[in-house]
């Protein structure tokens, strides 16, 4: 473990995209080989303990890893054997794109926190599915899924639909990316004039995919910048389309960040995003789902989540600075007041 964390440090003095890439290409095949097994330790990281129900692959814990850091799934294997109980692959659309022009990820050691306007960077759904089929880790597995950049929004039920369709069978759960700040006018799906449209057919699809294949659930994904108000309706909305979850929070675009435009998320975020959930779980209760996202960075701030009505909790920024430890920590290190 101290080496891991060692590693991760050392990848903190590479330009940020080529130190993502660099991590998770060393993680594959480290894993690969055997390595990462080692690396690890005990404390079964290392080996896929996923367990079956039903034949159906049930959560072994309540951590995840949040959507954008295995955009088309192609490490899912490596990153399952880290110990975590779940994983959400994407964001995908259903052509793929090159997202918006570099430098668009930017890291701050200072104050833990990144800023990122990618914008949707992937090889589209069909790509994503292959990846689905060829994996052996039997982790569950979100799927996040978002419109193409040039598809209106008037049109963007179709992008969405056209992904779920393609997913469905192949997740244990499926996003609704309409949060990205990188992709101009999307946060406008969550209005009154797009969303209900927007999770009408999203629960007429739900209905008639189930009928073939198992019943998979649907979470919205929103910004922790809504103002309590809409965020209230947006709620509401949900749970009046029989909705099955929500996933708060994506990241703020509220920030005087030097590298200028972008979500920003990390420590900075986690405030933000913890106020943001403890407002839906006020207004849902226990009718929908809640998987909270937004600055944990340590065990402690995992469980501040659990505390305030999380389901479940993921896991990005913290993952960039600390690597495995984080998760380590987090599922672990025995702490009195944890309940995973
Ligand atoms: C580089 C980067 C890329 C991201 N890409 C996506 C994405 O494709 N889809 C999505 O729903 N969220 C994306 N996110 C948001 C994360 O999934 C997460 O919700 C957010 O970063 C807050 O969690 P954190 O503070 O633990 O990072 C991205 C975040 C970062 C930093």
């Amino acid at each position: 473990m101290y080496l891991l964390t060692f590693i991760t440090k050392i990848f903190h003095f590479l330009p940020e995209e080529i130190a993502h890439k660099f991590a998770l290409s060393g993680l594959k095949v480290s894993h690969s080989i055997g390595l990462l097994r080692l690396l690890l330790g005990k404390n079964n990281m290392g080996k896929d303990i996923s367990k079956k129900s039903n034949g159906k692959t049930a959560f072994k814990n309540k951590l995840g890893l949040a959507a954008g850091l295995d955009k088309d799934g192609e490490y899912i294997d490596s990153l399952s054997a880290l110990g975590i109980g779940f994983i959400e692959v994407g964001t995908v659309t259903p052509l793929q794109q090159k997202g918006n022009p570099k430098p668009r990820l930017f890291r701050n050691r200072t104050d833990k926190s990144l800023l990122n306007r990618l914008g949707f960077n992937n090889k589209g759904v069909e790509a994503l599915v292959e990846k689905l089929k060829k994996r052996n880790s039997n982790i569950p597995i979100g799927v996040s899924i978002g419109k193409n950049f040039d598809t209106p929004n008037e049109e963007a039920y179709k992008d969405y639909l056209f992904c779920m369709e393609k997913v469905y069978e192949y997740s244990s759960y499926i996003a609704i990316n309409i949060s990205s700040p990188n992709t101009k006018e999307l946060r406008e799906l969550s209005n009154k004039k797009f969303l209900k449209d927007l999770l009408r057919s999203l629960k007429d699809k739900q209905i008639k995919l189930s009928e073939s294949f198992d019943y998979v659930p649907i979470y919205i994904k929103i910004s922790p910048d809504e103002k309590l108000e809409d965020l209230e309706n947006i709620c509401k909305s949900i749970m009046q389309y029989g909705i099955d979850g929500i996933i708060a929070s994506n990241t703020t675009v509220i920030h005087n960040n030097k590298n200028g435009y972008g979500g920003l998320s990390g420590s900075p975020l986690k405030n933000k995003a913890n106020e943001k959930l403890s407002f839906i779980k006020k207004i849902v209760g226990n009718k929908v789902s809640i998987i909270a996202s937004g600055g944990v960075m340590s065990a402690s701030d995992y469980q501040e989540k659990i505390d305030a009505g999380a389901d479940f909790v993921q896991i990005y920024t913290g993952f960039i600075f600390e690597g495995p430890k984080l998760i380590h920590d987090i599922l672990f290190r025995n702490s009195p007041q944890r309940k995973t």
